[in-house]
């Protein structure tokens, strides 16, 4: 068993985690082929609903057939809008191609957009939908480990500014998630890798048990079956818990961002590109987090090392020597630090550890003390 709550049992093939949020709760559906039943899902969810299904080419190229043909066969209406794949779509002209392509299909606010793909389509569409006729209810359907344990779950939607990632948004909840475990088997396994950072970040923030199942399964979760769905749904059962509590991350949310600051620091330096994907930035920053927790006393120094053992049997990289090329010099990365948002009036706000599956906000945290820390981390 997996995580601390038990897991829910699959029926009809799919394990259901409900998310709980006051007067709009919903489901994600996690198994394997999901995908081809999608469209019975949604009319059972929204009889007599239209779906504009927005992906990206490549994933069009692998399930966009798939999703059509089971719309097709619960009798929805469907279009769809097709973007580049990458990151740089998730921008202000990614936006305007989603909008207006929706806006051409006629998409009332009684129909639904379909997000079919990974973080920038679920991010890009959702955004999208929140904004078109004043807001469309969405559907995500995530296509990358990364999507299906973080960022289809919990209502984060946005694009990116030329002055940052993430700075225009929303929080826009879906009405269902259906997470097509069988969907990861064409991934990439760098891509694979990097999204298992997420899944063992929620083991390594609140769930100790969760992290001795993943150091003795870790290996099953990438190469599919059961565990897989098994670490989809108790990832999701985890994240799902936090955004019931703190939908606007006003507090607890605040968790889930283990290791991201030191992590988006990185990405930023390697300057988001495929030098460091960002699962692996966020690996090295729950590293560094575990490490400065241990070097300021507040956990031990074991607990340290466990997590970082087991990233690196993972294949994840775990310190900051790992990135390939040249990143800023120490305080370049401080600078990055104190950009991001998580920094409150100046103050650096961290994720910081009293031990695996224990993770506290820490405010306050002085910056001359990561400044050293950073600096002894780089030669590691
Ligand atoms: N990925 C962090 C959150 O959804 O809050």
């Amino acid at each position: 068993m997996p995580a601390a709550s038990p897991l829910p049992a699959p029926e009809a093939g799919a394990r259901i985690v409900r998310v709980d949020l006051a007067g709009r709760p919903y489901d994600i559906a996690i198994g394997a082929g999901l995908l081809s039943g999608i469209g019975a899902r949604i009319a059972a969810l929204r009889p007599g609903a239209r779906v504009a299904v927005v992906t990206d080419r490549n994933v069009a190229e692998r399930h966009l057939a798939t999703v059509e043909t089971s719309l097709r066969e619960a009798g929805i209406a469907a279009s769809n809008v097709i973007v580049a794949p990458g990151e740089k779509t998730k921008s202000y002209a990614g936006l305007e191609q989603v909008t207006e392509g929706l806006i051409a299909a006629r998409v009332e606010r009684r129909d639904l957009v379909l997000a079919l793909g990974g973080g920038v389509v679920g991010d890009l569409a959702g955004f999208a939908a929140s904004v078109v006729r004043r807001g469309i209810d969405v559907v995500q359907a995530p296509t990358s480990l990364l999507a299906q344990v973080d960022s289809s779950v919990g209502g984060k939607t946005g694009i990116n500014s030329p002055q940052g990632k993430n700075l225009v948004g929303a929080f826009h909840q879906p009405v269902l998630v259906v997470a097509d475990t069988a969907a990861l088997d064409t991934l990439p396994a760098r891509e694979l890798r990097s999204g298992y950072a997420e899944v063992a970040k929620y083991g390594l923030l609140g769930d100790e048990a969760l992290f001795s199942w993943l150091e003795s399964k870790g290996r099953e979760v990438i190469s599919g079956g059961e565990a897989r769905a098994e670490a989809v749904a108790a990832s999701c059962m985890a994240k799902a818990a936090v955004v019931a509590r703190d939908e606007k991350e006003t507090g607890d949310r605040a968790l889930l961002n283990l290791g991201h600051t030191f992590g988006h620091a990185l990405e930023a330096g390697a300057g988001f590109s495929d030098r460091l994907l960002h699962g692996e930035a966020v690996s090295i920053g729950m590293c560094l987090a575990f490490a400065y927790s241990a070097r300021q006393g507040l956990c031990s120094g074991q607990d340290a090392v466990r997590a970082a053992r087991h990233l690196e049997a993972m294949g994840l990289p775990t310190r900051i020597a790992d990135v390939p090329g040249d990143l800023p010099d120490t305080d370049g990365l401080m600078t990055l630090i104190a950009q991001d948002k998580k920094v409150s009036r100046g103050a650096l706000t961290f994720i910081l550890v009293h031990g695996i599956g224990k993770a506290f906000i820490a405010k306050d945290v002085d910056a001359a003390s990561v400044r050293d820390f950073l600096e002894q981390a780089r030669a590691a």
